[in-house]
């Protein structure tokens, strides 16, 4: 921090994958609130060394997730910035506990804090743990797609691109100390959003071994502590900061299937080694729930 003066933290480090919380959430605890601390105890000592403008111009943005404020049922209004937290999984929680810790350090040391709390990203290069990238890669290896419980969990999505245009407007015009929504407006259930990857493939890839696609889905035991729903109102950042998704689900799924269809170097590298330990790991004992297919 000393040598190179930044002039802002944007804090993207995490272990964000809700499985690999529940099989290990130690990692989670040491990297998601450990982490945090650590940046958060640099940026003070940075701080209490610039005199007081400097510091009024520096940022620390902590980039979050809406899965703290925990489930919602069907008829329940989105999540806002006012919605009291509830995590569920270790993930979550190591994630309140952070944006606590942020929270803290606004308001004990006036650090120049700016949090965002995101929905469901998509997108090129997410790693294929993640449901789209997953259904993708497995559904191009005619390998079953295993939807957990009854595949009608909701979840917001919005395309990582638009992610990142509203972490750079909050880093540059966000109120210190404020917490911002992020989402895409589009609320989906997983299954919808599998069988669209599948259309889309049998578009694009009709010489794949397996025709249709959809019927490589298979119905698995349920995430443990699965939450039903989550929704994103994300007017605030709208109100005060103009921002807005640009991309439509339509437009993001095609690009994200075609950016996949077209990387596989890079796919080759990522699902080397430890990733096929994971998968084995993972889906393994999970079993094909006959009554649901
Ligand atoms: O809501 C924001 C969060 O979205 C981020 O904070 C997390 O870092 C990110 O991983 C994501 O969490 P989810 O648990 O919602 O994402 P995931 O892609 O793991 O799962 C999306 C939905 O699909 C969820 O309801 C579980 C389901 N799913 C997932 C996988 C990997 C399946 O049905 N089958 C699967 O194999």
């Amino acid at each position: 921090m000393r040598d190179y003066k930044p002039r802002a933290i944007v804090h993207f480090a995490a272990e964000s994958h809700v499985d690999r919380s529940i099989l290990g959430p130690d990692d989670f605890i040491r990297t998601n609130v450990g982490g945090t601390f650590a940046l958060l105890e640099e940026v003070r000592a940075y701080c209490a060394d610039l005199n007081e403008t400097g510091c009024t111009d520096f940022r620390f943005l902590h980039v979050s997730t809406d899965e703290v404020y925990g489930s919602l049922g069907p008829a329940d209004p989105a999540f806002s910035e006012t919605t009291a937290y509830a995590p569920n999984s270790p993930y979550s929680a190591s994630k309140a506990a952070s944006d606590h810790l942020v929270r803290a350090y606004h308001h004990t040391y006036q650090l120049p804090t700016l949090t965002t709390n995101c929905s469901n990203n998509y997108g090129p290069y997410q790693f294929p743990e993640k449901l789209i990238p997953l259904m993708i890669l497995n559904a191009r290896a005619a390998k079953t797609l295993p939807i957990y419980g009854d595949g009608k969990n909701v979840r917001d999505w919005v395309f990582v691109e638009d992610h990142c245009d509203a972490v750079r407007t909050v880093l540059a015009r966000g109120r210190v100390g404020e917490t911002y929504n992020i989402g895409g407006w589009n609320e989906k259930a997983n299954l919808e959003i599998v069988e669209t990857v599948c259309s889309l493939l049998d578009e694009l890839c009709p010489n794949d071994p397996f025709i249709p696609h959809r019927k490589l889905i298979s119905f698995v035991k349920d995430r443990p502590g699965h939450d039903r729903r989550y929704a994103i109102d994300a007017r605030k950042i709208e109100r005060e900061l103009q921002w807005r998704p640009r991309e439509t689900f339509e437009s993001g799924i095609r690009k994200t299937v075609s950016w996949y269809l077209e990387n596989e170097e890079w796919i080759k590298e990522v699902t080397s080694g430890s990733y096929r330990q994971w998968m084995e790991k993972q889906y393994a004992t999970r079993g094909h729930d006959a009554s649901r297919a």
